[in-house]
């Protein structure tokens, strides 16, 4: 981990939770009242439950944010959510270019540099994600693909207000399989390099996250690679024992 950038431990639940996880909102909430916490922590809930978290969360140390959002700011678009919506609702984070997304809805780079844009237009950190399919990583271009994917889904201006980058190998997601140190560390100093290409001093400020089945058991070694600055948590979010493990590690 870098020392000088504070890290950032973020939790993606997905299609999950439901009035049940409260439960886990205040445990973690509780610990991060009564412990030193070196690092910003952030959940990012079903749409659905955001308004509900952050006012649980209020005035504590947890911030909360969503896991998608509208590059348009209002307008006929079914079942989406703009900026504007996701602040109203407490958040102050958005994911975006998440692989399932990205897989799922065809999202492409520019439309995730929109919504990036669109968050940093609005006052929201953007968390984008990046990462690279099994197939890729095989044939041993998986830092191309990657450089080339998250350049392309940064706005130009990104790095002129708080942006976050999520490394987050397709491999590794919800498969109990992690990235070696090794491999992390190759991957996160290249996304640092082309950061740094792009937008100067300032792209050596952005935290660069990891994420793919990070575990309390294996955040230590993760979050002590050279530029992983935080974690994109995605099933161990979910439970306030696991996700507590990952900060704590930081
Ligand atoms: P898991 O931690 O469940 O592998 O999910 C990672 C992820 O996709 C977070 O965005």
């Amino acid at each position: 981990m870098s020392n000088q950038i504070r890290p950032l431990i973020a939790g993606n639940w997905k299609m999950n939770g439901d009035a049940g996880s409260f439960l886990e909102v205040e445990a973690i909430k509780d610990k991060m009242a009564a412990n030193v916490v070196n690092a910003d922590v952030a959940i990012c809930p079903p749409a659905t439950l955001l308004h509900r978290v952050s006012a649980a969360l209020y005035e504590s140390d947890v911030a909360t944010g969503a896991q998608n959002c509208h590059a348009e700011a209002k307008g006929a678009y079914t079942g989406d959510i703009s900026v504007d919506m996701v602040k109203e609702a407490g958040g102050s984070y958005v994911i975006v270019g998440h692989s399932e997304r990205r897989d799922g809805y065809s999202e492409s780079n520019e439309d995730v540099a929109a919504k990036a844009s669109a968050a940093l237009a609005g006052g929201i950190v953007p968390i984008v994600c990046c990462g690279e399919s099994l197939d890729v990583r095989e044939s041993g271009k998986a830092i191309d693909v990657v450089v080339e994917q998250i350049i392309a889904s940064c706005p130009d201006f990104a790095a002129s207000q708080e942006i976050v980058v999520a490394y987050e190998p397709i491999w590794a997601i919800g498969t109990g399989k992690t990235a070696s140190a090794d491999d992390v560390a190759e991957m996160h100093d290249a996304i640092r390099a082309a950061l740094v290409e792009r937008f100067g001093e300032q792209g050596a400020a952005i935290r660069i996250l990891y994420g793919g089945s990070v575990k309390p058991a294996n955040a230590a070694e993760l979050l002590a690679v050279e530029n992983v600055n935080g974690a994109l948590v995605g099933g161990a979010s979910l439970k306030a024992d696991d996700f507590w493990g990952i900060i704590s590690a930081a």
